[in-house]
């Protein structure tokens, strides 16, 4: 069967990933491959099983299984690895520029020293551009759970290595019992040293950790902050000073943060004029890729080709990637939308 018309033109469309996590972009090859190596890891080595394991109960289940996942990755070659498995899936989806979320904290508990892992980072960039066409830029991102003091560690592994293509601080994890302004003096320094702020916030809780991350981190985009919706002054803000949105719309349903996709509030983040861009967040962990999340918003929320070349830009002009890139990027959407506009 031919694809849709719908189909095509996503599968054409020249993309950026804005959110998406190393460890969960790990394909099940990749994962079994590692557990079969760390056969006491908690993690299966039967594919069905694995496919079971990654079924969530919710948000903080999620992150308990990825926590698991993240400690077979032991080693800088597994970290090149995993680059060059993302890299391959990205290009297979007409991604050409992606930020990769890079949790140095848990990769050093894991066993990797931090000289190893900037050497690691390196090679797998090269490697995702020479072999799979594909820039990469980082995003080092503190988790919650390990407080300001594992924040302040990620802007140190942040601003000593500074491996190419470094883009940003972020911050990931749990969300409930969390506030955002503790992280604040280690965002400070890390905006001081020329990076940009990039924190998750609103994946599972409302806008007062939206407004926080704006107005306590800086944020300059915001991962997920699909809890904004509640609030029209934040997204009057959001739309106002162009703070784009990083949504991932099948990660919240595989993690139970949004129950129903009907319920999902991209529709109406777009209509608020707040800048979307699309992501797959952990496309390993949540059986997604790119074309998918672009599927899911024609499928689900009636998006046409217009519509989908408008979330396209929006994530180009939002990328922190090379002028150029951006520019090419730009001229080569408005190409293939003008080849697939009816
Ligand atoms: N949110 C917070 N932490 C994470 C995520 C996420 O979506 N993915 C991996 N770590
Ligand atoms: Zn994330």
């Amino acid at each position: 069967m031919s694809p849709s018309p719908v189909a095509a033109f996503v599968a054409a469309l020249p993309k950026v990933e804005l959110h998406l996590h190393l460890v969960g972009s790990a394909s099940l090859d990749t994962v079994l491959a590692l557990a079969r190596r760390h056969p006491g890891g908690g993690v299966p080595t039967d594919r069905d099983e694995l496919r079971r394991f990654y079924g969530f109960t919710d948000f903080p289940h999620f992150l308990t299984v990825y926590h698991r996942v993240n400690r077979l990755v032991t080693t800088g070659a597994d970290v090149v690895t995993l680059l060059d498995g993302l890299a391959a899936e990205l290009a297979l989806r007409s991604v050409r520029y992606a930020e990769v979320q890079v949790t140095p904290v848990r990769n050093h508990m894991a066993g990797i020293g931090y000289a190893d892992l900037a050497a690691a980072l390196a090679d797998g960039r090269a490697l995702a551009r020479e072999r799979h066409g594909v820039e990469l830029g980082w995003v080092f991102d503190a988790d919650a759970a390990l407080g300001p003091a594992g924040a302040e560690e990620t802007v140190d592994f942040a601003v000593r290595h500074r491996p190419e293509g470094t883009v940003g601080i972020g911050l990931g994890g749990p969300e409930a019992g969390v506030r955002r302004a503790d992280f604040a003096p280690a965002f400070r320094r890390a905006v001081a040293a020329g990076l940009h702020s990039l924190p998750h916030a609103g994946e599972t809780v409302g806008p007062d950790e939206v407004w926080a991350a704006v107005t306590e981190l800086g944020a300059e985009r915001v991962g997920h902050g699909i809890g904004a919706a509640g609030d029209p002054r934040l997204l009057e803000h959001l739309a106002e000073h162009g703070i784009a949105l990083e949504v991932c719309p099948v990660s919240n349903l595989r993690t139970g943060a949004v129950r129903d996709v009907a319920e999902h509030p991209l529709p109406a983040l777009v209509a608020a004029g707040v800048p979307v861009t699309l992501a797959t967040d952990d496309p390993g962990m949540f059986h997604t890729d790119l074309d998918a999340e672009y599927l899911l918003c024609h499928e689900a929320f009636g998006m046409g080709v217009a519509e989908l070349a408008a979330i396209a830009r929006t994530g180009a002009r939002a990328a922190y990637c090379p002028t150029q890139l951006r520019d090419s990027l730009l001229a080569e959407i408005d190409r293939v939308e003008a080849a697939h506009a009816r």
